[in-house]
């Protein structure tokens, strides 16, 4: 059992430090005493509500409470830990490089209290190299003669997923150039995970794997909603041909939904940084920019599905939103594909009436929205909005209550328009809606609703390919 300090309550230390404290004694840090007390409250069965809100985080907190300490005060912090991950945001800065402000104040307070030997593994997502300048900064306030090694322990859990996504790890990868430290590291996770799990690498692959992990997966998703636009076009439907590739075991079947975009706190994000270091390490990435655009692309051509339909002019309209958070069950915005949708929506004259199933979705909605309080509506029951004034439903993320959505509650619509920004509805419903006179919109099936033209294709090939 080692003992273990987790700088930063956020979405990636209260997770991993609960996970932590199945073996090892954990302290978790950060100074804002607000974040500690509402855990501690949780903990003390006080209350049931966390400021991250994860599924069975709070279960955990309660089952390791005997391994977990939680502080505010660096000088409790840093009171001899074997090991320091330094858990804090590394949010995007105006030129979409990582935000270093937070890492580099960890690393500072470090340095001026740390009393012992011990190891200090970065776990923000950072630009490769970044544990140098934590060394650095380190030895700098140093006030005692220590011993310690700096490295990189990137984390790789999903919002909504994080605990399962901790237990049961595909890899864990860290990374230290101290091969003393690296074996205590190895030791460490031999404790809590598989060892054929463990990915032990130096500090610099570590850090950059973090990147093009998430830039891989991004390059996934922005590939096939490539291909979606194509389907659009000629007649295909995305979903057979990611069926029909994803059953390749070289590519995967993960990660290959098309959709009006991804979003998060961690693909957006992930992909301009590494994107913009490369370019200043002048090797720029050209498939990361690709992806990039093609994301960005991607949603403007499922926004202008909707303004199209309504001729440009969405004064006095009225949409549902199912599913605010970027994904499913999180109540993070960060970059959600929702709210970019709402936004314009709001923007261009329309109301916008938003359910989601995370009440705290919509709260963060409603905080980070002020300047359009008189745009849109917030509801806690999926279907109570429906009237003969709603011009059209858009399903924001994949929650299974979207799939198979009641359809008699929806007949009322003025407009009986769907879009699916996530293309979550099967062919059979849409063929049934159809039916119903609801006109169904995605991102590379439109060919489900409208057939194939294949005239059209024929004389393209024929003046295209045939001399
Ligand atoms: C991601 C990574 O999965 C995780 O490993 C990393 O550590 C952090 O970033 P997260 O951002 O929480 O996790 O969510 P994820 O489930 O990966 O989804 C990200 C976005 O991609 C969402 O907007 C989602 O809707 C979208 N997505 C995902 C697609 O559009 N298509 C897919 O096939 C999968």
């Amino acid at each position: 059992m080692s003992k273990v300090t987790i700088f930063g309550a956020g979405y990636v230390g209260v997770p991993t430090g609960a996970h932590f404290a199945r073996t090892h004694k954990v302290t978790i840090y950060d100074p804002d005493i607000e974040k500690i007390n509402t855990i501690r409250q949780v903990i003390e069965n006080q209350s049931d509500e966390l400021h991250i809100h994860e599924k069975d985080l709070i279960e955990l907190l309660r089952e390791n409470h005997e391994n977990i300490f939680l502080t505010s005060s660096i000088e409790e912090a840093l009171k001899n830990p074997e090991f320091i991950f330094i858990a804090v945001g590394t949010p995007p800065n105006e030129k979409g490089r990582a935000n270093l402000k937070y890492v580099c104040e960890a690393a500072e307070q470090i340095g001026e209290h740390l009393t012992n030997n011990c190891i200090i593994l970065n776990k923000s997502t950072v630009p490769p190299g970044t544990a140098y300048l934590v060394q650095d900064l380190i030895s700098k306030g140093l006030k005692k003669d220590v011993k310690f090694a700096v490295g990189s322990c990137p984390e790789f859990l999903a919002e909504g997923t994080a605990v399962e996504d901790l237990r049961t790890p595909d890899r864990i990868v860290y990374g230290c150039d101290d091969l003393e430290a690296l074996d205590k590291i190895t030791h460490f996770f031999t404790f809590l995970q598989r060892r054929d799990s463990l990915c032990s690498m130096t500090t610099l692959s570590s850090e950059l794997t973090k990147y093009a992990a998430n830039a891989m997966l991004a390059t996934k998703i922005s590939f096939m909603n490539s291909l979606a636009l194509l389907c659009d076009t000629i007649g295909a439907n995305v979903r057979e041909v990611q069926d029909g590739i994803g059953r390749d075991q070289r590519i995967g079947s993960k990660f290959l939904n098309a959709s009006m975009g991804y979003g998060g706190s961690c693909f957006p994000k992930d992909t301009q940084a590494i994107a913009e270091y490369a370019l200043l390490q002048e090797v720029p990435l050209a498939i990361i920019e690709s992806t990039i655009q093609i994301n960005n692309h991607t949603t403007d051509y499922f926004y202008n599905k909707i303004v199209e339909d309504f001729q440009e002019n969405l004064e006095n309209t009225n949409f549902v939103i199912w599913g605010i958070g970027f994904k499913a069950r999180t109540d993070d915005l960060r970059e959600s594909k929702p709210v970019e949708i709402a936004r314009k929506l709001m923007d261009n004259g329309a109301h916008v009436h938003i359910y989601d199933t995370v009440p705290g979705a919509l709260n963060n909605f409603l905080r980070e929205n002020p300047k359009y309080s008189h745009r849109f509506t917030l509801h806690n029951d999926q279907y109570e909005m429906f009237s003969d004034e709603i011009d059209g439903l858009i399903i924001g993320n994949e929650h299974e209550k979207f799939r198979n959505p009641d359809i008699d509650k929806l007949t009322t619509m003025r407009h009986k328009y769907i879009y699916d920004g996530k293309n979550i509805l099967n062919n059979y419903l849409i063929k049934y809606l159809t039916g119903l006179q609801f006109q169904y919109k995605s991102v590379g099936k439109d060919s489900v609703v409208n057939g194939l033209d294949k005239a059209k294709l024929v004389s393209f090939l024929q003046d295209k390919y045939m001399d």
